[in-house]
């Protein structure tokens, strides 16, 4: 099978496309044919190896597990021999967080992993990022802030895949939401359901008159301290992104005062925990109260690109490798 290849950690230069063996799937795991495969911001930092501390579970030196990517969509194509939840053919979509290997044309994963049958009706496209912005936005608005009927909620970074996920959660739950996002990204969000919008590149949110219950960062670019003066009384700050600061204010917040700070590293989950989720984002999307865009899409031999405008930081919605183009290497 062709595959993507990490050779070491760094910029997209160290990825290549790879001749590999088509892995086998042992007692309690299942091979899936790859349709598609996200490429996220959490799988470009994996290929950094930054911050350095993540190589103590990724490989000091190199990646232990080169093939990258983790959310998929495809076809199981064989099954382990205990294995009883999936057969040969059915669709699937999941994240194969513990090992990688979805930016392949065959990956193998655990069967009680984070994996579930993909509705006919949902395209490979779309099942390939479920993982990635659909239960992060999901898990951070209805789990972490626990959004509310009529809450005041602004999310930072609303064009892209995590706050897109996210604005569209807090709709679903009835709150008011504040999207701010740059100006080519405006009529996105207002198309999502941002009941307002301001451009961070002409607007300054703390100009911002009214106050808001949830400040989501999903850019990272604020701080609970920073928003404090526009959040309401026993308002939070959320954000996804890790840093020293942030759980530094999360456990200085978490026991003085009541506005709060809260981190959570969603693919961290139990694996039962991230299907249910799944299965919560794949009925919104059957409800239409969910409109899930890839906007972005590279065939494998187009890793690096791929890799490369990840990195910039402006991705809108989400971005696949389809594993169904030709590949030249
Ligand atoms: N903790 C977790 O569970 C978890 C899970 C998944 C992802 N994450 C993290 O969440 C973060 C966001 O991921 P993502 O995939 O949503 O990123 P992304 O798709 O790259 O989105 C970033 C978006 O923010 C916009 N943006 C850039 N600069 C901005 C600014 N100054 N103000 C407002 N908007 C700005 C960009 O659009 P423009 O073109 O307009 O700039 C882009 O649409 C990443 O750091 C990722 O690693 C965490």
């Amino acid at each position: 099978m062709l595959a993507a290849y990490a050779v070491g950690y760094g910029s997209p230069d160290v990825l290549e496309v790879r001749e590999l063996p088509i892995p086998t799937p042992s007692e309690k795991e299942v091979l899936v044919k790859v349709n598609a495969a996200g490429v996220t911001r959490a799988g470009c930092m994996m290929r950094t190896g930054r911050p350095l501390f993540g190589r103590l579970m990724l490989g000091l030196f190199r990646p232990k597990h080169p093939v990258p990517g983790s959310t998929f969509a495809g076809e199981i194509a064989a099954v382990g021999p205990q294995v009883t939840e999936f057969k040969v053919g059915d669709r699937v979509a999941g994240n194969a967080a513990e090992k990688g290997g979805s930016q392949a044309q065959f990956l193998v994963t655990s069967a009680d992993g984070v994996i579930v049958p993909l509705p006919e009706h949902i395209s490979d496209s779309i099942g390939a990022v479920i993982c990635d912005g659909g239960i992060t936005g999901l898990n951070f608005i209805k789990v972490i802030a626990q959004v509310e009927v009529g809450q005041r909620v602004l999310i930072n970074g609303a064009s892209g895949s995590v706050g897109s996920s996210a604005l569209q959660v807090a709709k679903s739950l009835g709150a008011h939401v504040t999207a701010v996002c740059g100006s080519n990204n405006v009529e996105y969000v207002k198309n999502l359901g941002a009941d307002e919008v301001i451009d961070y590149r002409t607007q300054n949110v703390m100009n911002h008159s009214r106050k808001f219950d949830v400040f989501f960062d999903t850019v990272a670019n604020y701080s609970l301290k920073r928003v404090r003066p526009i959040l309401t009384e026993s308002g939070i700050y959320v954000s996804p992104v890790i840093s020293w600061p942030l759980l530094g204010s999360v456990l200085f917040s978490g026991m003085f005062g009541k506005q709060k700070a809260k981190f959570a590293a969603t693919g961290l989950a139990e694996a039962k925990i991230q299907r249910k989720w799944m299965k919560d984002v794949i009925s919104l999307i059957n409800s239409k109260k969910f409109q899930f865009e890839v906007n972005h899409v590279y065939s494998l031999s187009q890793i690096r690109e791929a890799n490369q405008f990840i990195d910039s930081g402006h991705k809108r919605g989400n971005a696949i490798i389809d594993l169904t183009l030709p590949i030249t290497h």
